[in-house]
C-alpha cells in the first residue's frame, strides 16, 4: 500500500466544541501521523479559492460563510492509504448517514457543519496541501 498525504481540517463548529484533541487523536490511533498543522481564522478570499470547485453550487456562499465564521485546524496526514483512511475516519458528508462511531457521527450537527473536512482524492490532496503549506511546513518523520 501507497504512502499517501492528505489535507485535513477540524471545521468551525468542531474547534467551537472543544473536540480538536478528540479528532486528532483519532488519526493518530489509526495510525495517521500529523505531518504539518496551524489553526486559522481563514478569509472569505482563502475558503472561496478552497472550495473553487464547487463555486456554481446552490451550497458555496453558505459554505463559505460557514468555514470563515471561526477558525478552524488545517493538518497534513501521512501515512498507508491516507486518503481513504481519512475519508473512513470521518463518514459520511451528512452526518445522519455517517456510519456510528465516525467523526461526523459523534461531533457533527448538519451537512453544512459536518465538522471535519478531508481530501477526497491522492490529485485533490496534492492541491489542497500545498494550498494551505509550503514545503518546509511539512516535517515527515521518515
Ligand atoms: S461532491 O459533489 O461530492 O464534491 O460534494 P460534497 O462532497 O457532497 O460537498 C462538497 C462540500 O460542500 C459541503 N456541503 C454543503 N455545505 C453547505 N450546505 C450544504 N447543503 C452542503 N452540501 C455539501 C460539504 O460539507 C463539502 O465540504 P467539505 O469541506 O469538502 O467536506
Amino acid at each position: 500500500m501507497a504512502v499517501e498525504r492528505t489535507l485535513s481540517i477540524i471545521k468551525p463548529d468542531a474547534v467551537a466544541k472543544n473536540v480538536i484533541g478528540e479528532i486528532l487523536s483519532r488519526f493518530e490511533k489509526a495510525g495517521l501521523q500529523i505531518v504539518a498543522a496551524k489553526m486559522q481564522h481563514l478569509s472569505r478570499e482563502q475558503a472561496e479559492g478552497f472550495y473553487a470547485e464547487h463555486k456554481e453550487r446552490p451550497f458555496f456562499k453558505d459554505l463559505v460563510d460557514f468555514m470563515t465564521s471561526g477558525p478552524v485546524v488545517v493538518q497534513v496526514l501521512e501515512g498507508e492509504n491516507a486518503v481513504l483512511k481519512n475519508r473512513e475516519l470521518m463518514g459520511a458528508t451528512n452526518p445522519k448517514e455517517a456510519a456510528a462511531g465516525t467523526i461526523r457521527a459523534d461531533f457533527a450537527n448538519s451537512i453544512d457543519a459536518n465538522a471535519v473536512h478531508g481530501s477526497d482524492s491522492t490529485t485533490s490532496a496534492a492541491r489542497e496541501v500545498a494550498y494551505f503549506f509550503s514545503d518546509n511546513e511539512i516535517c515527515p518523520r521518515g
